[in-house]
């Protein structure tokens, strides 16, 4: 089996409850605290995982209490960690979540991920061609970039899902395949933003004809929109009751990775990545809802 290789951060998500966020200057009493494994790698990675693809994680963690926790959960979630490596004298990535009602606010310390660099032989040495090279931008803009032309050089696939968004991102084009930003990413990676919403499939397939990359749009509640050869597909998103939207796109990227490792096309993989990624938002936590391939059917 094709192997998904998620290139990428790892942090433990320190999720609050509250009502609002408190103004500058003010002390605000909150509900309840949780800790959860996150981490846009560790997530995707978790979630190629759970649909039953063969995943390693390529990253960095300190030498430190999260350290260890996040790393025994990614072994128990049955990842190859082998790539995942400890520093001394740093902090393991942290997520402050504040999770309110209807939406979150995070802010992220990236700690022992901005020294993610080491990875040329880990990727010379595993990554096979036709294998599934996954990625983001919570670890060094360069190491992503390396990370991409390695894999590229091999035959693998490259996904680079350009969250947090990084204008950078235009000069990797080249050796990526396919980017799943979300809307306001996507609109980033245009450069302008969209006034008209129903320009927004054309300007989709203008913009992966010019960059000759594929272009996977996760727009929430409104679906999923996909450039092919001449068109722009649009799934919309069941309805579902939303706990906390934390980790959906990182649902999304990481089955669409494990589904094109198992040779599925691409819309087969989105149609199954998308459903998955609404399952995802009904629990609270990035990693809590999850899916199996059972729950995908199921649902
Ligand atoms: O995409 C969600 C993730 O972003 C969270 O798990 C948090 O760690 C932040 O990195
Ligand atoms: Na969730």
């Amino acid at each position: 089996m094709n192997k998904v290789i998620v290139l990428g951060s790892i942090n433990m998500d320190m999720v609050m409850e509250t009502d609002r966020l408190p103004k500058v200057g003010e002390t605000l009493l909150g509900q309840s605290i949780d800790y959860y494994v996150g981490g846009k790698g560790a997530n995707q990675a978790v979630a190629a995982a759970r649909v039953g693809a063969k995943v390693s994680l390529i990253g960095k963690i300190g030498d430190d209490t999260f350290g260890s926790k996040v790393y025994k959960h990614l072994k128990q979630e049955k990842i190859d960690v082998s790539g995942v490596t400890s520093e001394k004298n740093i902090f393991t990535g942290v997520a402050s979540i504040f999770k309110l009602k209807e939406d979150n606010a995070i802010v992220v310390l990236p700690g022992a991920n901005m020294l993610l660099q080491d990875i040329e032989t880990n990727l010379t040495e595993n990554v096979k061609s036709d294998d599934i090279l996954l990625t983001q931008l919570e670890i060094p803009i360069e190491t992503v970039q390396k990370g991409l032309s390695l894999a590229k050089a091999k035959g693998a696939v490259t996904i680079l899902n350009p969250a947090p968004y990084d204008e950078k991102v235009i000069d990797m084009l080249p050796v990526v395949d396919i980017i799943t930003p979300n809307e306001t990413e996507f609109e980033g990676l245009l450069g302008y933003s969209i006034t008209d919403e129903g320009q927004f499939e054309k300007e989709m397939l203008n913009w992966s004809r010019t960059h000759k990359t594929q272009l996977i749009v996760t727009r929430g509640g409104d679906g999923i929109s996909y450039t092919t050869e001449n068109e722009v597909i649009t799934i919309p998103a069941k309805e579902v009751t939303v706990v906390d939207t934390t980790g959906a796109g990182d649902t999304f990227n990481g089955i669409l990775a494990a589904c094109l490792a198992k040779e599925m096309t691409v819309s087969e993989a989105i149609q199954l990545a998308g459903k998955g990624a609404t399952l995802s938002v009904t629990k609270l936590g990035a990693q809590t809802g999850m899916p199996t391939l059972e729950d995908i059917d199921l649902f």
